[in-house]
């Protein structure tokens, strides 16, 4: 009760798509104010979906009520549970006006190469300003990365697993400032270290540790190599991990053969 909010008071901007999963979808919004509303953004299920699919809704929107607020963690604003028994659900976060990290990597990021590559000690000092990056440097990059930790950090001490941590799952707030989102494969360990899913359907599977990838099994260890996977995005500004390969089941025997992901261009050796 302390999170609902009224659909009245809020409305969806349904030609402004954010971002689409599988049964997930996500559309620009605004909060009814006063005086000038404030955008959100609007997670629900697409029509007719299955009623498991809303229930996982229902468990991240749980799964962000028990994370409480982080400064790496996209916010919870609250949820529209009117009509759950017409099954359907709406979970309102905030907005974060630069949009993913992978696409962001992949375009505005790719075209400050130049400035990149010559000022490497240059931090982003165009917080707050949204599209405006005039020079970037490796250092931007660390940060970001460092960021994502603390939250990562955050999801550990409250027992969650995120189950999904990549660029895509990565949201800009500003240019210097990035947050986790995205918790529908998420979950809360209770009284265990691991969950174990069920089944293999649509797995990210270039993001997921040997283990995930042979039992099934999540755990903060199986995300700390997804983390890793995800800093690899990062310093390649936005590759695709295993670039050229699709999925076969010798992938895992690849993995355990000593396959890895080598230095991307923009990390130092140090990285
Ligand atoms: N895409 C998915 N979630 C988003 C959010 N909270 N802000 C901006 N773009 C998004």
């Amino acid at each position: 009760q302390e999170y609902e909010i009224k659909w009245k008071d809020f409305k969806i901007l349904d030609d402004q798509l954010l971002g689409e999963g599988a049964y997930g979808i996500v559309f620009k919004g605004q909060l009814a104010g006063n005086s000038n509303a404030e955008n959100i953004a609007v997670k629900t299920t697409k029509p007719k979906v299955d009623r498991s699919i809303l229930l996982a809704l229902m468990t991240e929107l749980k799964v962000m009520i028990h994370l409480e607020v982080h400064d790496n963690i996209v916010k919870l604003l609250g949820a529209c549970t009117e009509f759950l028994r017409e099954g359907r659900v709406y979970v309102l976060v905030e907005y974060c006006p630069l949009g993913s990290l992978d696409s962001y990597l992949r375009t505005t990021v790719k075209t400050k190469l130049d400035s990149l590559v010559l000022i490497p000690e240059r931090a982003n000092t165009n917080e707050g300003i949204p599209g405006t990056v005039d020079s970037m440097s490796s250092n931007d990059l660390v940060n970001w990365a460092a960021q994502i930790a603390k939250g990562m950090q955050h999801l550990q001490n409250k027992k969650v697993i995120h189950g999904d941590l990549a660029t895509r799952n990565v949201l800009l707030y500003s240019g210097n400032h990035v947050k986790i989102t995205d918790f529908g494969l998420s979950r809360q360990l209770l009284n265990y270290d691991s969950y174990v899913k069920q089944s293999q359907a649509k797995l990210p599977w270039r993001w997921l540790a040997i283990e995930t990838l042979k039992s099934m099994i999540f755990t903060h260890k199986s995300d700390v190599w997804s983390y890793g996977v995800t800093l690899w995005e990062i310093f390649s500004l936005g590759l695709i991990p295993y670039p050229g390969m699709g999925w076969t089941t010798e992938f895992v025997d690849y993995l355990e053969q000593n396959l890895r992901l080598s230095r991307p261009k923009y990390a130092s050796e140090e990285m």
